[in-house]
């Protein structure tokens, strides 16, 4: 089939490559020109895996890019909005990009097309599109508007793609439907993960994946209650652990009590500094917004927000009760992305903390595997970049480790222990276990769980008092 996606970001890029490797014909648009030449040229704008194997595959073969909607439009039978959604300044979502994009599309309807809503969006955005493109003259009976909501995580996107745990398609007719149960036959028959160039199956994902068919409504709804609930559940556990802390229980042996049980489920239970990124946050906000305009005041949300705060304020009085005072301390920090995997920084928590603990006067030596280009673009020369975890550390007065990298829960910790100034560790999120941090050497702090301090050097630790409630 003869695909558009308009918009190149995350989901853009990832949704047209992978459409293509599904082995449909695909142009992607977008306005920014610069952008396009990047991709044009061979470039990979974003650290995703796969990604760079697919865009080569695939590249002015299935999978072209222009800057020309409208002649795109006429050439697709499914044409799929991936733009931006950005929150205004009352979080709620900003749909005047979808809103011009619908526009255009009205213009060029010349045959039956499905135009698929796939960024994040509130409920009833389908129907709004739809009224757009109908005001714009486009006559009904060759349009239909449907809602795909996409799950990828960045850094897995690809692979999220091609085994999804589920597909959702939001279609008000058996005719929309049947467009994109085509569009995804590819995966839903299992042809796919026959091939023998199939991108490699993750871990023990059930395939083929069930294709759900919803109202537009409950698709939409499907989307921001999935990331609501997930962030529900990253606060629970982040709530969980600092009961931990205060009765000296250990936060990963409750989760993996309570993750046993089938109906909770181990995975997202991995409490930290909070989440971040491009959706949690925004996503939430908006959910938020959405429901009160609906007349429901949605105030578990309220308080998953503010859990996510205050989680960054507890490692923040964790790191003062490790070091007493901050001020001309020399901090390692390992991690700046919002996550491991991507070198994404939006609502990174790791920049947050970096932010404030620049402010309170300390120096820092960051290391990232990927987000340090565009950490500096944002703390520019305020922080020194190193080029590996032991430079980072070299000096230092403590460790703290900020994002879940899988480099940083291997780190050759003999080395480590003679780069650091003093041996402390300040663990964000959880990758290292207290009893062998101490066997090294180190004052181990993590979340959730007591401090680790070494026999000999238990007086030279913080007194306890003040490590009991941070
Ligand atoms: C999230 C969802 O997981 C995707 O399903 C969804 O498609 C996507 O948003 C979106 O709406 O586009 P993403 O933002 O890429 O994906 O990242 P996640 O892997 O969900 O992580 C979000 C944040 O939660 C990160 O800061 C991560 O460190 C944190 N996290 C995650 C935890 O603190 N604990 C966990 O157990 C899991």
């Amino acid at each position: 089939m003869r695909i558009a996606v308009v918009g190149s970001g995350y989901v853009g890029l990832v949704a047209g490559a992978c459409f293509a490797e599904l082995g449909h014909d695909v142009i992607v648009v977008d306005n920014d020109e610069q952008k396009l030449a990047a991709l044009q040229a061979g470039q990979v704008p974003i650290h995703e895996n796969f990604l760079p194997e697919l865009l080569n595959r695939h590249r002015g073969k299935r999978l072209t890019f222009s800057g020309d909607l409208q002649p795109a439009v006429k050439e697709s039978s499914a044409i799929f909005i991936a733009v931006g959604t950005p929150p205004t300044e009352q979080g709620e979502a900003d749909l005047s990009y979808v809103e011009s994009v619908a526009r255009s599309i009205s213009a060029a309807i010349n045959g039956y097309k499905v135009v698929v809503e796939k960024s994040t969006v509130p409920v009833y955005t389908s129907e709004w599109v739809r009224r757009v493109i109908l005001r714009n003259a486009a006559p009904p009976d060759l349009f239909d508007v449907a809602s795909n909501p996409e799950f990828l995580r960045e850094g897995n996107a690809v692979t999220d793609f091609l085994y999804p745990d589920r597909i959702v398609v939001g279609a008000n007719n058996e005719r929309c439907a049947a467009v994109l149960r085509e569009i995804y036959a590819p995966l839903t028959d299992g042809r796919y993960y026959r091939r023998p160039e199939a991108i490699p199956q993750p871990g023990q994902v059930p395939i083929p994946p069930k294709l759900i068919v919803t109202s537009t409504q409950s698709a939409e709804l499907i989307k921001h209650a999935s990331n609501a609930f997930l962030a529900m559940k990253i606060s629970f556990i982040n709530a969980v652990a600092s009961v931990c802390e205060a009765v000296g229980a250990d936060v990963k042996q409750v989760c993996q009590g309570i993750g046993s049980d089938s109906r909770i489920g181990a995975r997202f239970f991995n409490p930290g500094i909070g989440y971040g990124g491009s959706c949690f946050p925004k996503d939430l906000k908006a959910f938020r917004a959405v429901a009160r305009e609906c007349g429901y005041e949605f105030r578990l949300l309220d308080e998953v927000m503010r859990i996510n705060e205050e989680q960054r304020e507890r490692f923040l009085r964790k790191v003062r009760s490790a070091l007493w005072t901050l001020r001309g301390k020399r901090l390692a920090v390992l991690g700046l992305a919002f996550k491991g995997g991507t070198d994404d920084i939006r609502e990174s928590p790791a920049i947050f903390l970096v932010e404030t603990l620049l402010q309170e006067g300390c120096r820092i030596a960051a290391y990232d595997p990927a987000a340090q280009e565009r950490a500096r673009e944002v703390l520019g020369s305020s922080v020194d970049f190193a080029a590996d975890a032991y430079e980072a550390a070299r000096g230092a007065d403590a460790l703290l480790i900020l994002t879940e990298w899988d480099e940083f829960a291997n780190l050759d910790l003999k080395r480590m222990y003679s780069q650091l100034k003093y041996p402390v560790v300040i663990d964000g999120r959880n990758l290292y276990d207290g009893e062998s941090m101490a066997e090294f050497g180190f004052t181990y702090y993590s979340v959730g769980r007591s401090a680790v301090i070494p026999e000999h050097t238990r007086d030279a630790a913080a007194p306890a008092r003040t490590l009991k409630n941070s």
